[in-house]
Protein backbone atom coordinates (compact mmCIF):
# COMPACT_ATOMS: atom_id res chain seq x y z
CA UNK A 1 0.00 0.00 0.00
CA UNK A 2 2.94 2.37 0.90
CA UNK A 3 4.80 0.91 -1.73
CA UNK A 4 2.15 2.28 -4.34
CA UNK A 5 1.41 5.36 -2.83
CA UNK A 6 5.13 5.93 -2.88
CA UNK A 7 5.27 5.29 -6.90
CA UNK A 8 2.30 7.44 -7.62
CA UNK A 9 3.92 10.64 -6.04
CA UNK A 10 7.18 10.05 -7.56
CA UNK A 11 5.10 9.34 -11.44
CA UNK A 12 3.26 12.69 -10.62
CA UNK A 13 6.80 14.51 -9.65
CA UNK A 14 8.40 12.66 -12.36
CA UNK A 15 6.18 13.36 -14.81
CA UNK A 16 5.68 17.51 -13.27
CA UNK A 17 9.67 17.82 -14.20
CA UNK A 18 8.86 16.26 -17.69
CA UNK A 19 6.59 18.95 -18.72
CA UNK A 20 8.65 21.61 -17.08
CA UNK A 21 11.91 20.52 -19.35
CA UNK A 22 9.87 20.20 -22.02
CA UNK A 23 9.79 23.91 -22.80
CA UNK A 24 13.44 23.95 -23.03
CA UNK A 25 14.63 21.45 -24.92
CA UNK A 26 13.45 19.62 -28.47
CA UNK A 27 12.06 16.07 -28.88
CA UNK A 28 8.82 14.19 -29.38
CA UNK A 29 5.70 15.90 -29.56
CA UNK A 30 3.38 13.82 -27.34
CA UNK A 31 -0.70 13.86 -26.85
CA UNK A 32 -1.43 15.03 -22.99
CA UNK A 33 -4.21 15.01 -21.20
CA UNK A 34 -4.37 15.93 -17.39
CA UNK A 35 -0.47 15.84 -17.81
CA UNK A 36 -0.09 18.90 -20.13
CA UNK A 37 1.80 22.07 -19.40
CA UNK A 38 0.51 25.44 -18.67
CA UNK A 39 -2.22 23.70 -16.72
CA UNK A 40 -4.36 22.85 -20.06
CA UNK A 41 -6.74 19.85 -19.98
CA UNK A 42 -5.40 18.08 -23.17
CA UNK A 43 -3.51 19.43 -25.69
CA UNK A 44 0.85 19.02 -26.54
CA UNK A 45 3.57 18.13 -25.08
CA UNK A 46 7.10 18.37 -26.13
CA UNK A 47 9.48 15.74 -24.67
CA UNK A 48 13.28 16.55 -23.85
CA UNK A 49 15.73 15.09 -26.10
CA UNK A 50 16.32 11.42 -25.26
CA UNK A 51 13.04 10.95 -23.61
CA UNK A 52 9.24 9.04 -24.44
CA UNK A 53 5.89 9.79 -24.38
CA UNK A 54 3.33 8.17 -22.27
CA UNK A 55 0.25 7.17 -21.77
CA UNK A 56 -0.68 5.98 -17.58
CA UNK A 57 -3.81 4.38 -15.83
CA UNK A 58 -4.55 4.21 -12.57
CA UNK A 59 -7.32 3.92 -10.47
CA UNK A 60 -8.37 5.94 -7.34
CA UNK A 61 -11.43 5.86 -5.16
CA UNK A 62 -14.82 8.23 -5.95
CA UNK A 63 -16.03 9.19 -2.61
CA UNK A 64 -19.03 9.58 -3.64
CA UNK A 65 -19.60 6.27 -4.61
CA UNK A 66 -17.24 4.14 -2.69
CA UNK A 67 -15.79 2.33 -5.83
CA UNK A 68 -12.39 2.48 -7.62
CA UNK A 69 -12.05 4.62 -11.01
CA UNK A 70 -9.39 4.56 -13.71
CA UNK A 71 -8.09 8.04 -15.56
CA UNK A 72 -6.10 8.21 -18.41
CA UNK A 73 -3.56 10.37 -18.35
CA UNK A 74 -1.60 11.15 -21.30
CA UNK A 75 1.75 13.18 -21.20
CA UNK A 76 5.77 13.77 -22.09
CA UNK A 77 8.31 11.41 -19.73
CA UNK A 78 10.39 13.26 -17.71
CA UNK A 79 14.36 12.74 -19.11
CA UNK A 80 16.56 10.38 -17.81
CA UNK A 81 16.89 7.05 -16.51
CA UNK A 82 14.20 7.73 -13.99
CA UNK A 83 11.45 8.16 -16.67
CA UNK A 84 12.76 4.78 -18.16
CA UNK A 85 12.39 2.89 -14.83
CA UNK A 86 8.84 4.18 -14.19
CA UNK A 87 7.95 2.80 -17.77
CA UNK A 88 8.93 -0.60 -16.23
CA UNK A 89 8.11 -0.50 -13.25
CA UNK A 90 4.43 0.36 -12.75
CA UNK A 91 2.93 -2.36 -14.51
CA UNK A 92 3.10 -5.20 -12.20
CA UNK A 93 1.08 -3.12 -9.26
CA UNK A 94 -2.80 -3.38 -9.23
CA UNK A 95 -4.56 -0.53 -10.07
CA UNK A 96 -1.71 1.32 -11.83
CA UNK A 97 0.28 1.16 -15.28
CA UNK A 98 2.23 2.90 -17.45
CA UNK A 99 3.09 2.38 -21.14
CA UNK A 100 5.66 4.56 -23.42
CA UNK A 101 6.90 5.61 -27.01
CA UNK A 102 9.06 7.07 -29.09
CA UNK A 103 7.19 8.85 -31.83
CA UNK A 104 5.37 11.87 -32.00
CA UNK A 105 2.07 11.64 -30.77
CA UNK A 106 1.80 7.79 -30.45
CA UNK A 107 1.07 8.02 -26.80
CA UNK A 108 -2.53 9.07 -27.98
CA UNK A 109 -3.49 5.08 -28.70
CA UNK A 110 -1.78 3.49 -25.93
CA UNK A 111 -3.70 1.56 -23.74
CA UNK A 112 -1.84 0.45 -20.47
CA UNK A 113 -2.90 -2.61 -19.17
CA UNK A 114 -3.01 -2.44 -15.43
CA UNK A 115 -4.73 -5.01 -12.75
CA UNK A 116 -7.77 -3.97 -11.42
CA UNK A 117 -8.41 -3.75 -7.58
CA UNK A 118 -9.74 -7.13 -6.64
CA UNK A 119 -12.30 -5.52 -4.35
CA UNK A 120 -14.07 -1.80 -4.61
CA UNK A 121 -15.38 -2.00 -0.62
CA UNK A 122 -13.67 0.93 0.41
CA UNK A 123 -10.82 0.12 3.17
CA UNK A 124 -12.50 1.09 6.72
CA UNK A 125 -10.99 4.27 7.88
CA UNK A 126 -8.74 3.99 10.80
CA UNK A 127 -9.73 7.03 13.13
CA UNK A 128 -6.46 7.74 14.85
CA UNK A 129 -8.41 9.76 17.71
CA UNK A 130 -10.94 6.13 18.51
CA UNK A 131 -8.86 5.06 21.22
CA UNK A 132 -10.29 7.55 24.33
CA UNK A 133 -14.08 6.88 22.61
CA UNK A 134 -13.60 2.82 22.89
CA UNK A 135 -11.90 2.89 25.98
CA UNK A 136 -15.31 5.54 27.18
CA UNK A 137 -17.46 2.79 25.91
CA UNK A 138 -15.48 -0.05 27.84
CA UNK A 139 -15.30 1.55 31.10
CA UNK A 140 -19.21 2.76 30.55
CA UNK A 141 -20.44 -1.03 29.73
CA UNK A 142 -18.18 -2.48 32.89
CA UNK A 143 -19.83 0.33 34.76
CA UNK A 144 -23.18 -0.89 33.92
CA UNK A 145 -22.32 -4.17 34.41
CA UNK A 146 -20.78 -3.65 38.06
CA UNK A 147 -24.12 -1.61 39.20
CA UNK A 148 -26.16 -4.46 37.84
CA UNK A 149 -24.43 -6.83 40.13
CA UNK A 150 -24.40 -4.80 43.01
CA UNK A 151 -28.02 -3.95 42.75
CA UNK A 152 -28.54 -7.79 41.87
CA UNK A 153 -26.93 -8.99 45.29
CA UNK A 154 -28.55 -6.16 47.17
CA UNK A 155 -31.95 -7.53 45.93
CA UNK A 156 -31.50 -11.22 46.74
CA UNK A 157 -30.38 -10.30 50.50
CA UNK A 158 -33.17 -8.01 50.39
CA UNK A 159 -35.15 -11.25 49.37
CA UNK A 160 -33.93 -13.74 51.83
CA UNK A 161 -34.32 -11.13 54.52
CA UNK A 162 -38.16 -10.96 53.58
CA UNK A 163 -38.34 -14.54 53.10
CA UNK A 164 -36.82 -15.19 56.92
CA UNK A 165 -38.83 -12.65 58.28
CA UNK A 166 -42.13 -14.33 56.82
CA UNK A 167 -41.26 -17.83 57.63
CA UNK A 168 -40.36 -16.10 61.31
CA UNK A 169 -43.71 -14.48 61.17
CA UNK A 170 -45.65 -17.99 60.13
CA UNK A 171 -44.06 -20.02 61.93
CA UNK A 172 -44.82 -18.29 65.59
CA UNK A 173 -47.09 -15.85 65.18
CA UNK A 174 -49.64 -17.93 63.20
CA UNK A 175 -49.24 -21.00 65.24
CA UNK A 176 -49.12 -18.75 68.39
CA UNK A 177 -52.18 -16.82 67.55
CA UNK A 178 -54.97 -19.48 68.09
CA UNK A 179 -56.99 -19.79 70.81
CA UNK A 180 -58.79 -22.87 71.42
CA UNK A 181 -56.67 -26.52 70.75
CA UNK A 182 -53.74 -24.62 70.10
CA UNK A 183 -50.99 -27.57 71.09
CA UNK A 184 -53.12 -30.21 68.76
CA UNK A 185 -52.47 -28.07 65.73
CA UNK A 186 -49.06 -27.41 66.52
CA UNK A 187 -48.87 -31.08 67.00
CA UNK A 188 -50.59 -31.94 64.08
CA UNK A 189 -48.46 -29.16 62.12
CA UNK A 190 -45.66 -31.17 62.90
CA UNK A 191 -46.54 -34.54 62.91
CA UNK A 192 -46.67 -34.11 59.26
CA UNK A 193 -42.58 -33.43 58.70
CA UNK A 194 -42.17 -36.15 61.77
CA UNK A 195 -39.13 -34.46 63.54
CA UNK A 196 -41.39 -31.95 65.71
CA UNK A 197 -42.20 -28.13 66.63
CA UNK A 198 -39.63 -25.98 64.92
CA UNK A 199 -37.14 -24.97 66.95
CA UNK A 200 -38.21 -21.17 66.96
CA UNK A 201 -41.63 -22.16 67.92
CA UNK A 202 -40.11 -24.25 70.75
CA UNK A 203 -38.32 -21.24 72.04
CA UNK A 204 -41.10 -19.16 72.14
CA UNK A 205 -43.42 -21.66 73.75
CA UNK A 206 -40.71 -22.45 76.34
CA UNK A 207 -40.74 -18.34 77.75
CA UNK A 208 -44.61 -18.13 77.49
CA UNK A 209 -45.47 -20.96 79.91
CA UNK A 210 -46.12 -20.12 83.55
CA UNK A 211 -45.19 -22.92 86.28
CA UNK A 212 -48.20 -24.04 88.37
CA UNK A 213 -47.01 -26.44 90.97
CA UNK A 214 -44.67 -29.15 91.26
CA UNK A 215 -46.94 -33.00 90.40
CA UNK A 216 -43.77 -35.10 90.61
CA UNK A 217 -40.23 -35.62 91.07
CA UNK A 218 -38.05 -38.29 89.57
CA UNK A 219 -33.81 -39.41 89.68
CA UNK A 220 -33.57 -36.37 86.46
CA UNK A 221 -35.31 -33.60 88.48
CA UNK A 222 -39.05 -31.88 88.97
CA UNK A 223 -41.70 -32.37 87.01
CA UNK A 224 -44.23 -29.09 87.16
CA UNK A 225 -47.83 -28.81 85.83
CA UNK A 226 -47.50 -25.37 83.68
CA UNK A 227 -49.75 -23.37 81.82
CA UNK A 228 -49.36 -21.99 78.14
CA UNK A 229 -51.96 -20.11 76.43
CA UNK A 230 -54.83 -21.71 78.73
CA UNK A 231 -53.56 -24.81 78.21
CA UNK A 232 -51.90 -27.46 80.54
CA UNK A 233 -48.20 -29.05 79.90
CA UNK A 234 -45.89 -30.95 82.13
CA UNK A 235 -42.78 -29.40 82.31
CA UNK A 236 -39.74 -31.11 83.37
CA UNK A 237 -36.89 -29.06 84.65
CA UNK A 238 -33.72 -31.17 84.85
CA UNK A 239 -30.94 -30.41 87.35
CA UNK A 240 -27.57 -29.55 86.31
CA UNK A 241 -26.44 -32.56 86.34
CA UNK A 242 -28.34 -34.42 84.57
CA UNK A 243 -27.73 -32.30 81.27
CA UNK A 244 -27.24 -35.60 79.27
CA UNK A 245 -30.59 -37.01 79.99
CA UNK A 246 -31.81 -33.66 79.32
CA UNK A 247 -30.07 -33.83 75.80
CA UNK A 248 -30.52 -37.64 74.94
CA UNK A 249 -34.90 -37.59 75.82
CA UNK A 250 -35.08 -34.19 73.88
CA UNK A 251 -33.07 -35.87 70.90
CA UNK A 252 -34.82 -39.10 70.82
CA UNK A 253 -38.08 -36.99 71.19
CA UNK A 254 -37.01 -35.11 67.90
CA UNK A 255 -36.41 -38.48 66.30
CA UNK A 256 -38.33 -37.88 62.97
CA UNK A 257 -41.94 -40.20 62.87
CA UNK A 258 -41.34 -40.70 66.73
CA UNK A 259 -45.02 -39.68 67.31
CA UNK A 260 -47.31 -41.88 68.22
CA UNK A 261 -50.84 -41.83 70.24
CA UNK A 262 -48.94 -43.88 72.93
CA UNK A 263 -45.99 -42.04 73.30
CA UNK A 264 -46.23 -39.02 75.50
CA UNK A 265 -46.62 -36.05 72.95
CA UNK A 266 -43.45 -34.01 72.96
CA UNK A 267 -44.16 -30.33 73.09
CA UNK A 268 -40.23 -28.30 73.56
CA UNK A 269 -37.26 -28.18 74.85
CA UNK A 270 -35.38 -25.52 75.94
CA UNK A 271 -32.14 -24.40 77.58
CA UNK A 272 -31.68 -21.60 79.86
CA UNK A 273 -28.40 -20.56 80.92
CA UNK A 274 -28.36 -17.65 83.58
CA UNK A 275 -25.85 -16.57 86.35
CA UNK A 276 -27.18 -19.37 88.09
CA UNK A 277 -26.23 -22.28 85.85
CA UNK A 278 -28.21 -23.44 83.44
CA UNK A 279 -31.70 -24.36 83.19
CA UNK A 280 -33.39 -27.46 81.10
CA UNK A 281 -36.47 -27.91 79.97
CA UNK A 282 -38.31 -30.92 78.86
CA UNK A 283 -42.17 -29.73 77.84
CA UNK A 284 -44.87 -32.43 77.14
CA UNK A 285 -48.11 -32.83 76.81
CA UNK A 286 -49.92 -33.04 80.53
CA UNK A 287 -51.78 -36.27 81.51
CA UNK A 288 -54.34 -35.37 84.91
CA UNK A 289 -54.22 -38.95 85.16
CA UNK A 290 -50.79 -39.18 86.08
CA UNK A 291 -48.35 -42.40 86.02
CA UNK A 292 -50.05 -45.94 85.86
CA UNK A 293 -48.26 -45.91 88.92
CA UNK A 294 -49.74 -43.45 90.99
CA UNK A 295 -53.00 -44.42 88.83
CA UNK A 296 -53.09 -48.39 90.19
CA UNK A 297 -52.41 -47.31 93.68
CA UNK A 298 -55.47 -45.15 93.87
CA UNK A 299 -57.63 -47.14 91.26
CA UNK A 300 -58.74 -50.56 89.84
CA UNK A 301 -59.68 -50.92 86.45
CA UNK A 302 -62.11 -53.58 84.65
CA UNK A 303 -61.17 -56.58 82.44
CA UNK A 304 -61.91 -54.31 79.41
CA UNK A 305 -60.04 -51.25 80.90
CA UNK A 306 -56.86 -53.54 81.36
CA UNK A 307 -57.23 -55.01 78.02
CA UNK A 308 -57.30 -51.10 76.48
CA UNK A 309 -54.60 -50.33 78.83
CA UNK A 310 -52.13 -52.86 78.11
CA UNK A 311 -52.65 -53.36 74.42
CA UNK A 312 -51.86 -49.12 74.47
CA UNK A 313 -48.68 -49.77 76.32
CA UNK A 314 -47.74 -52.63 73.63
CA UNK A 315 -48.63 -49.80 70.64
CA UNK A 316 -46.26 -47.82 71.52
CA UNK A 317 -43.77 -50.22 72.79
CA UNK A 318 -44.34 -51.98 68.60
CA UNK A 319 -44.27 -48.27 67.85
CA UNK A 320 -40.68 -47.56 69.40
CA UNK A 321 -39.40 -51.08 68.84
CA UNK A 322 -40.01 -51.02 65.06
CA UNK A 323 -38.47 -49.45 62.16
CA UNK A 324 -40.30 -47.33 59.38
CA UNK A 325 -38.49 -47.07 56.38
CA UNK A 326 -37.90 -45.24 54.02
CA UNK A 327 -35.96 -41.80 53.19
CA UNK A 328 -36.99 -40.22 56.33
CA UNK A 329 -37.76 -43.53 58.13
CA UNK A 330 -37.79 -44.40 62.18
CA UNK A 331 -35.43 -46.08 63.87
CA UNK A 332 -35.39 -48.71 66.01
CA UNK A 333 -35.61 -47.70 69.40
CA UNK A 334 -35.24 -49.42 73.06
CA UNK A 335 -36.73 -47.55 75.89
CA UNK A 336 -34.61 -49.86 78.77
CA UNK A 337 -36.15 -48.20 81.74
CA UNK A 338 -39.78 -49.68 81.30
CA UNK A 339 -41.89 -49.17 84.53
CA UNK A 340 -45.07 -48.56 85.79
CA UNK A 341 -43.63 -44.75 86.46
CA UNK A 342 -42.66 -44.20 83.21
CA UNK A 343 -45.82 -44.68 81.89
CA UNK A 344 -48.77 -42.21 81.88
CA UNK A 345 -52.81 -42.89 82.07
CA UNK A 346 -54.53 -41.05 79.30
CA UNK A 347 -57.87 -39.16 79.88
CA UNK A 348 -59.18 -41.87 76.96
CA UNK A 349 -58.10 -44.82 79.22
CA UNK A 350 -55.21 -45.32 77.41
CA UNK A 351 -51.98 -45.38 78.24
CA UNK A 352 -48.56 -43.19 77.03
CA UNK A 353 -45.14 -44.12 77.13
CA UNK A 354 -42.76 -41.48 78.71
CA UNK A 355 -38.97 -40.66 79.97
CA UNK A 356 -36.51 -41.43 76.85
CA UNK A 357 -33.07 -40.49 78.69
CA UNK A 358 -32.21 -43.92 78.45
CA UNK A 359 -33.06 -44.94 75.22
CA UNK A 360 -31.09 -45.72 72.47
CA UNK A 361 -31.76 -46.03 68.64
CA UNK A 362 -30.30 -48.58 66.24
CA UNK A 363 -29.21 -47.58 62.70
CA UNK A 364 -30.14 -50.66 60.69
CA UNK A 365 -28.37 -49.47 57.55
CA UNK A 366 -25.20 -49.02 59.16
CA UNK A 367 -26.06 -51.60 61.44
CA UNK A 368 -24.85 -50.14 64.97
CA UNK A 369 -26.27 -48.11 67.92
CA UNK A 370 -26.41 -44.54 68.28
CA UNK A 371 -24.43 -44.09 71.62
CA UNK A 372 -22.40 -46.69 73.19
CA UNK A 373 -24.93 -48.64 75.28
CA UNK A 374 -24.60 -48.10 79.21
CA UNK A 375 -25.33 -51.46 80.13
CA UNK A 376 -26.85 -51.68 83.54
CA UNK A 377 -29.11 -48.75 83.56
CA UNK A 378 -32.58 -48.43 84.40
CA UNK A 379 -34.65 -49.20 87.56
CA UNK A 380 -33.19 -52.15 89.10
CA UNK A 381 -36.68 -53.49 89.88
CA UNK A 382 -37.62 -54.04 86.31
CA UNK A 383 -34.26 -55.32 85.08
CA UNK A 384 -34.28 -58.11 82.81
CA UNK A 385 -32.19 -60.96 84.31
CA UNK A 386 -29.54 -60.19 81.79
CA UNK A 387 -29.58 -57.38 82.63
CA UNK A 388 -28.84 -57.71 85.73
CA UNK A 389 -26.45 -60.62 85.14
CA UNK A 390 -24.00 -58.79 82.76
CA UNK A 391 -24.97 -61.41 80.23
CA UNK A 392 -26.95 -59.28 77.55
CA UNK A 393 -25.50 -59.75 73.91
CA UNK A 394 -24.94 -56.36 73.33
CA UNK A 395 -23.89 -57.03 69.43
CA UNK A 396 -27.53 -57.71 68.70
CA UNK A 397 -30.33 -54.78 69.29
CA UNK A 398 -33.23 -57.19 69.81
CA UNK A 399 -31.76 -57.99 73.02
CA UNK A 400 -32.57 -54.57 73.99
CA UNK A 401 -36.26 -54.79 72.72
CA UNK A 402 -36.18 -58.22 74.50
CA UNK A 403 -34.69 -56.70 77.73
CA UNK A 404 -38.06 -53.85 77.49
CA UNK A 405 -40.21 -57.04 76.88
CA UNK A 406 -39.42 -58.58 79.89
CA UNK A 407 -39.80 -54.92 81.80
CA UNK A 408 -43.80 -54.84 80.21
CA UNK A 409 -44.22 -58.10 81.77
CA UNK A 410 -43.92 -56.64 85.08
CA UNK A 411 -46.53 -53.69 84.19
CA UNK A 412 -48.69 -55.92 83.26
CA UNK A 413 -48.88 -57.94 85.66
CA UNK A 414 -49.05 -54.51 87.90
CA UNK A 415 -52.48 -53.93 85.81
CA UNK A 416 -53.71 -57.83 86.53
CA UNK A 417 -53.65 -57.17 89.67
CA UNK A 418 -55.90 -53.97 89.78
CA UNK A 419 -57.96 -55.85 87.24
CA UNK A 420 -61.48 -56.48 88.78
CA UNK A 421 -62.42 -60.16 88.58
CA UNK A 422 -65.72 -61.59 89.61
CA UNK A 423 -64.88 -63.94 91.99
CA UNK A 424 -67.71 -66.23 94.26
CA UNK A 425 -67.16 -65.38 97.69
CA UNK A 426 -68.85 -67.32 100.25
CA UNK A 427 -71.45 -68.76 97.52
CA UNK A 428 -71.96 -65.74 95.77
CA UNK A 429 -70.00 -63.62 93.32
CA UNK A 430 -68.21 -60.43 94.17
CA UNK A 431 -65.79 -57.96 92.09
CA UNK A 432 -62.62 -58.90 93.18
CA UNK A 433 -59.45 -57.08 92.70
CA UNK A 434 -55.48 -57.73 94.57
CA UNK A 435 -53.94 -54.54 96.71
CA UNK A 436 -51.59 -52.59 94.30
CA UNK A 437 -48.20 -53.87 94.65
CA UNK A 438 -44.85 -53.14 93.36
CA UNK A 439 -43.39 -56.22 91.28
CA UNK A 440 -41.36 -58.23 94.09
CA UNK A 441 -42.45 -56.38 96.90
CA UNK A 442 -42.51 -59.41 98.11
CA UNK A 443 -38.94 -60.59 97.79
CA UNK A 444 -37.01 -57.28 98.39
CA UNK A 445 -36.70 -54.01 99.79
CA UNK A 446 -38.42 -50.12 98.16
CA UNK A 447 -34.66 -49.80 96.70
CA UNK A 448 -33.49 -53.26 95.43
CA UNK A 449 -29.68 -53.70 94.63
CA UNK A 450 -28.41 -55.61 91.46
CA UNK A 451 -27.18 -57.88 93.50
CA UNK A 452 -30.68 -58.34 95.46
CA UNK A 453 -32.15 -58.81 92.01
CA UNK A 454 -29.77 -61.45 90.82
CA UNK A 455 -30.48 -63.39 93.66
CA UNK A 456 -34.06 -63.42 92.84
CA UNK A 457 -34.24 -63.76 89.51
CA UNK A 458 -30.80 -65.83 88.37
CA UNK A 459 -30.47 -67.86 91.66
CA UNK A 460 -34.02 -68.15 92.97
CA UNK A 461 -34.99 -67.90 89.43
CA UNK A 462 -38.36 -65.95 90.44
CA UNK A 463 -41.36 -64.97 88.93
CA UNK A 464 -44.06 -62.94 90.50
CA UNK A 465 -47.18 -64.44 91.54
CA UNK A 466 -50.03 -65.53 89.02
CA UNK A 467 -52.99 -66.40 90.67
CA UNK A 468 -55.52 -68.55 89.89
CA UNK A 469 -58.52 -67.21 89.32
CA UNK A 470 -56.63 -65.01 86.28
CA UNK A 471 -57.10 -68.09 84.94
CA UNK A 472 -61.06 -67.83 84.95
CA UNK A 473 -61.20 -64.93 82.87
CA UNK A 474 -60.54 -64.88 79.16
CA UNK A 475 -58.63 -61.19 79.35
CA UNK A 476 -56.98 -62.12 82.26
CA UNK A 477 -56.02 -65.38 81.19
CA UNK A 478 -54.34 -64.37 77.36
CA UNK A 479 -52.54 -61.46 79.67
CA UNK A 480 -51.12 -63.90 81.93
CA UNK A 481 -49.79 -66.25 79.41
CA UNK A 482 -48.10 -63.10 77.34
CA UNK A 483 -46.62 -62.07 80.93
CA UNK A 484 -45.16 -65.68 80.39
CA UNK A 485 -43.73 -65.49 77.86
CA UNK A 486 -42.22 -61.89 77.89
CA UNK A 487 -40.56 -62.65 81.44
CA UNK A 488 -39.22 -65.91 80.60
CA UNK A 489 -35.89 -66.53 81.58
CA UNK A 490 -34.58 -67.24 77.65
CA UNK A 491 -34.65 -63.71 75.89
CA UNK A 492 -35.25 -65.58 72.58
CA UNK A 493 -38.59 -67.19 73.83
CA UNK A 494 -40.28 -63.48 74.91
CA UNK A 495 -42.87 -62.41 72.49
CA UNK A 496 -42.07 -59.16 70.62
CA UNK A 497 -44.14 -55.89 71.04
CA UNK A 498 -45.91 -56.16 67.99
CA UNK A 499 -46.82 -59.23 68.31
CA UNK A 500 -48.45 -58.70 71.63
CA UNK A 501 -50.20 -55.39 70.33
CA UNK A 502 -51.91 -57.76 67.98
CA UNK A 503 -52.89 -60.41 70.43
CA UNK A 504 -54.19 -57.62 72.39
CA UNK A 505 -56.18 -55.91 69.56
CA UNK A 506 -58.07 -58.88 69.02
CA UNK A 507 -59.02 -59.55 72.49
CA UNK A 508 -60.21 -55.92 72.93
CA UNK A 509 -62.41 -56.35 69.59
CA UNK A 510 -63.77 -59.93 70.78
CA UNK A 511 -65.74 -59.95 73.90
CA UNK A 512 -65.83 -63.91 73.55
CA UNK A 513 -62.66 -65.17 72.52
CA UNK A 514 -61.57 -68.37 73.61
CA UNK A 515 -58.49 -69.06 73.08
CA UNK A 516 -55.27 -68.32 74.18
CA UNK A 517 -52.14 -66.83 72.31
CA UNK A 518 -51.47 -69.75 70.92
CA UNK A 519 -54.48 -69.40 68.23
CA UNK A 520 -53.67 -65.88 67.35
N1 LIG B 1 -46.59 -35.44 81.28
C1 LIG B 1 -46.95 -35.66 82.52
N2 LIG B 1 -48.24 -35.45 82.87
C2 LIG B 1 -48.62 -35.67 84.13
N3 LIG B 1 -47.81 -36.08 85.09
C3 LIG B 1 -46.52 -36.31 84.81
C4 LIG B 1 -46.03 -36.11 83.51
N4 LIG B 1 -44.72 -36.41 83.51
C5 LIG B 1 -44.41 -36.79 84.76
N5 LIG B 1 -45.49 -36.74 85.53
C6 LIG B 1 -45.54 -37.05 86.96
O1 LIG B 1 -44.31 -36.69 87.53
C7 LIG B 1 -43.76 -37.79 88.21
C8 LIG B 1 -42.26 -37.70 88.16
O2 LIG B 1 -41.83 -38.08 86.90
P1 LIG B 1 -40.31 -38.39 86.62
O3 LIG B 1 -40.25 -39.01 85.30
O4 LIG B 1 -39.51 -37.18 86.87
O5 LIG B 1 -39.89 -39.38 87.70
P2 LIG B 1 -40.30 -40.89 87.88
O6 LIG B 1 -40.76 -41.45 86.58
O7 LIG B 1 -41.30 -40.96 88.99
O8 LIG B 1 -38.99 -41.55 88.30
P3 LIG B 1 -37.72 -41.76 87.40
O9 LIG B 1 -36.88 -40.58 87.63
O10 LIG B 1 -37.14 -43.00 87.89
O11 LIG B 1 -38.21 -41.84 86.00
C9 LIG B 1 -44.34 -38.99 87.54
O12 LIG B 1 -44.36 -40.10 88.38
C10 LIG B 1 -45.73 -38.52 87.20
O13 LIG B 1 -46.60 -38.69 88.30
MG1 LIG C 1 -39.92 -41.11 84.90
Amino acid sequence: MLLKRDLGGALTIGLGIATVAAKSVHGLTCYCEHQCPGGQTNGTCVTSRYSQCFSSVREEINDETGEYEATVSYGCLAAGEQGFLQCKGGNSLSGLAIQCCNSDMCNKDLKPMYIPHSTTTVPPKVHNNSVPYIAFLLSLVICLLVSAIIIGWIYLRYRRKEKNRLYALTSTESYISGTSNLLQTLIGHSSGSGSGIPLLVQRTIAKQIRIERQIGEGRFGKVCLANWRGEHVAVKVFTTINDQSWLRETEIYQTVLLRHENILGFIAADLKVSAGGAQMMLITEYHKRGSLYDFLKENTIDTTQLVVMARSIASGLAHLHEPINGTHGKPCIAHRDIKSRNILVKTNGECCIADFALAVRYDSRRNEIDIAPNLRVGTRRYMAPEVVNDTIDVTSFSSFKSADMYSASLVFWELCRRSRQSWPVGGSPMLQADEYMLPYANLVGSDPSVEDMRVVLIIQGARPDIPIRWKCDNRLRVISEIIQFCWHQNPNVRLAALRVMKTLRKLEDSETLENGIHHV
